[in-house]
């Protein structure tokens, strides 16, 4: 099949690559020439483990393209996936001009049967947008090309991205058309392991099922965030009550670890856009609400702690705290809405020093922090420690797991570990002579 994938961010580019991997004809077009070149030459701008080798692999077998000209990638393309960006506007409502753009340009330059698909987030309602901006522009060219817009959400995890589109939980096709589903249903057929993980459905309840996955899964975050911050309060551990409610299996172990609050490009602007989209619509979405301002404030959990800890030492102006981990969360580069970030804004606005170091997040942060005299981002591990007061462990980056505690306890000025990952034992931390705060977890002076 000849596909054509518009905007080579994390979403079209993993796209991309997987359905080339699949022996599909792949042409992405992207509007930033710099970035088209990077990926004529086999690089990859963005940092995502596999992408590279199998973007570099499908392009020497000539089944991966790329260019700038929207043209030369509807050529011979049935289905052209809109993988642009879907910004969060000031007032958390989504901003659809990149994908009303590309809609234009595609009934500027159809000359065939297309099927447009709504890959990137977006709220209900857009496709049949971009089904309006399409049939106007084909009607101001006077020609009567048929097309049909499908709604297809991904399901990426950032850091797992391939896997995610290679072997998916589900493949959403929003599309009333039986015609359209069925070539939808046979461009995934290779990745669903059975034919029920391919679900049709309508167009709007496709774009809902998006935003009600993400706001699910941004409800169990805060949920438990906001259990840990009352085990805090009672003396009680959240690792027992994780695994005594996990147990239950309608609740389950996964994605309800506690932490600094989730970040990235998708959840944050998920729940802001739902609530908006609510809003509009004359419904007051009193519990996504409430998931976003519980996350704002586990964004600082951390950052109230060292505070707390330095209270009654002149506060933290002029102290220095050590910082592992920038990525909003493990094997990323996206600091995107990262709790690392809102962290460092708030101590560095009272005058404390950061030394921070993030395995693959440092260049990204670097341009987001400029100007900002406090902070100073190191390369190597362990030198963030050099001249620091206190560490704090904000992504739980793997080489952050097992640390040499002698090493850490002789480069800073005193032993104290705040940890937003709950990454290490309360206990351990205690007798390695550490003054420990972690998430929702009784601090072991006090057991
Ligand atoms: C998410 C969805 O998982 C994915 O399906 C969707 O397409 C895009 O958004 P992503 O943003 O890459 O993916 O990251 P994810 O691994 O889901 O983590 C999101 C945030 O939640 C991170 O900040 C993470 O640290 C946090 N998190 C996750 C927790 O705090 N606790 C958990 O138990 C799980």
């Amino acid at each position: 099949m000849n596909v054509c994938i518009v905007g080579t961010g994390y979403v079209g580019l993993v796209s991309a690559a997987c359905f080339a991997e699949m022996g599909n004809n792949v042409v992405c077009v992207d509007v930033n020439p710099a970035v088209v070149k990077t990926l004529r030459e086999g690089h990859v701008h963005i940092y995502e483990p596999g992408l590279e080798e199998m973007v570099r692999r499908n392009s020497q077998e000539g089944r991966l393209t790329f260019t700038t000209s929207l043209e030369d990638g509807l050529k011979d393309a049935l289905t052209v996936f809109i993988t642009v960006g879907t910004p969060c506007r000031e007032d958390g409502s989504c901003d659809l001009q990149y994908v009303h753009a590309v809609a234009r340009e595609v009934g500027q330059k159809m000359t065939s049967r297309k099927i447009v698909v709504d890959k990137s987030t977006v709220p209900v309602g857009t496709a049949d947008q971009v089904r309006a901006i399409v049939a106007a522009e084909l009607e101001a060219r006077g020609e009567d090309i048929p097309f049909d817009v499908v709604s297809n959400p991904e399901f990426l995890k950032e850091g797992d991205a391939v896997n995610d589109f290679m072997k998916p939980d589900r493949v959403i096709l929003g599309t009333d058309n039986p015609e359209t589903a069925e070539a939808m249903r046979s461009l995934y057929a290779p990745f669903a392991r059975s034919r029920e993980k391919l679900i049709t459905m309508g167009i709007r309840s496709a774009e809902m099922t998006k935003y009600a996955a993400n706001c699910l899964l941004a409800t169990k975050i805060s949920f438990i965030n906001e259990v840990a911050n009352i085990c805090e309060k009672v003396g009680a551990d959240v690792r027992d009550v994780r695994l005594g409610i996990g147990s239950d299996h309608r609740i389950g172990y996964h994605f309800i670890y506690p932490g600094v609050g989730y970040g990235g490009s998708c959840f944050p602007k998920d729940v802001k856009a739902l609530i908006t989209t609510a809003l509009e619509n004359g419904h007051t979405p009193s519990l996504l609400q409430a998931v976003d301002s519980v996350n704002d404030a586990q964004k600082l959990s951390i950052a109230r702690k060292v505070e707390e800890y330095f209270a009654n030492q002149g506060g933290v102006e002029g102290k220095t705290i050590a910082l592992w981990g920038l990525a909003f969360k493990a094997n990323t580069d996206d600091i995107r809405e990262a709790p690392a970030l809102v962290m460092i804004r708030r101590l560095t606005e009272q005058g404390m020093r950061v030394r921070a170091f993030d395995p693959v997040a440092a260049d990204n942060t670097r341009k987001a922090l400029e100007g900002n005299d406090l902070v100073e981002i190191v390369s190597e591990q362990y030198e963030a420690l050099d001249g620091a007061d206190a560490l704090a462990v904000v992504t739980e980056w793997n080489q952050f797991r097992k640390p040499d505690f002698a090493l850490v306890k002789e480069k800073l000025s005193a032993p104290i570990l705040f940890d937003g990952r709950n990454l290490y034992s309360p206990s351990e931390m205690a007798q390695n002579g550490f003054a420990y705060f972690s998430i929702g977890r009784p601090n072991p002076k006090t057991c």
